[in-house]
């Protein structure tokens, strides 16, 4: 058997029994028993959106060992940074932030300028590829489970993600534990709890990433319309969530 059928049987097999152990449950539970089977090495990037917000809320407020971190662009909104802190104040924390390496940074900027992203698709996607995927790879070395806040209802394209996948490009098991929850019931998880959410939300932007390249949406408009909103809809992913 070659190297790479083997790597994919074990992972098919670790993917089965770790559904096993975690289906049907509800969220804390899920981490819970996640933590115990992988000991220091699950963790959380968080955006802060308002999807986010309901996981740390259950990582932070039962103390679960799940290590929470963030990938700071360097181009996010001032709001953003405020419910980072707000955070960090209300669960008595410090969600560690991964930045992009400085060298390829300063060369993208030095060769293509500071907006470089609205030229070209190829710009926009070296851009994420700087600020947030290669910054996710450091972030996740070493580490057994990825959790996330990623949605069905986001995209068209999510809605072929499962709750629990492993993810071949960083070889990792990633646990969506949001998968199926719509809009309205993760506004009323917050709401009922009062956790700091992001004022943009009340302002017509439901996806937030990067400022220079999120917008509002219009009444029936898509989910992610307002993210990259001068490409076309195909394009629309930076890479860190392959289906
Ligand atoms: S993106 O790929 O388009 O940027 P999106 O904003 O929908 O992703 O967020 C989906 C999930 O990806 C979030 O719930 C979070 O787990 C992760 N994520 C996105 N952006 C970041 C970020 N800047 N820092 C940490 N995690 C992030
Ligand atoms: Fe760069 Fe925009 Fe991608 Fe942020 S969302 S990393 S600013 S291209």
């Amino acid at each position: 058997m070659d190297t790479q059928i083997e790597t994919t049987q074990t992972a098919t097999q670790l993917l089965h029994s770790i559904s096993g152990l975690i289906e049907g449950l509800p969220i804390g539970e899920a981490l819970a028993r996640l933590v115990a089977r992988f000991p220091g090495q699950v963790v959380f990037s968080t955006s802060f959106s308002i999807e986010d917000q309901v996981i740390a809320h259950h990582i932070l407020s039962a103390g679960l060992p799940v290590s929470i971190f963030t990938l700071d662009t360097g181009r996010l909104f001032p709001e953003t940074y405020s419910v980072w802190s707000g955070t960090n104040d209300k669960y008595a924390t410090k969600i560690k932030a991964y930045y992009p390496d400085r060298q390829l940074l300063e060369r993208y900027l030095d060769e293509k300028g500071p907006n470089a992203f609205y030229a070209s698709v190829e710009n926009r996607k070296e851009c994420c590829y700087i600020r947030k995927v290669e910054p996710l790879k450091r972030a996740l070395k070493g580490q057994a489970v990825w959790v996330t806040g990623l949605r069905a209802g986001h995209s068209p394209e999510r809605k072929d993600h499962s709750a629990l996948e492993w993810d071949e490009g960083n070889k990792i098991l990633k646990y969506n534990p949001l998968l199926h929850w719509d809009t309205p019931a993760v506004k009323e998880y917050i709401d009922k709890r009062e956790i700091p959410y992001n004022p943009l939300h009340d302002k017509g932007f439901v996806s937030i990433g990067c400022q220079p390249c999120t917008r509002a949406i219009r009444a029936g408009e898509d989910f992610r319309a307002g993210r990259w909103w001068w490409e076309d809809n195909s394009k629309k992913e930076c890479g860190l969530h392959a289906s």
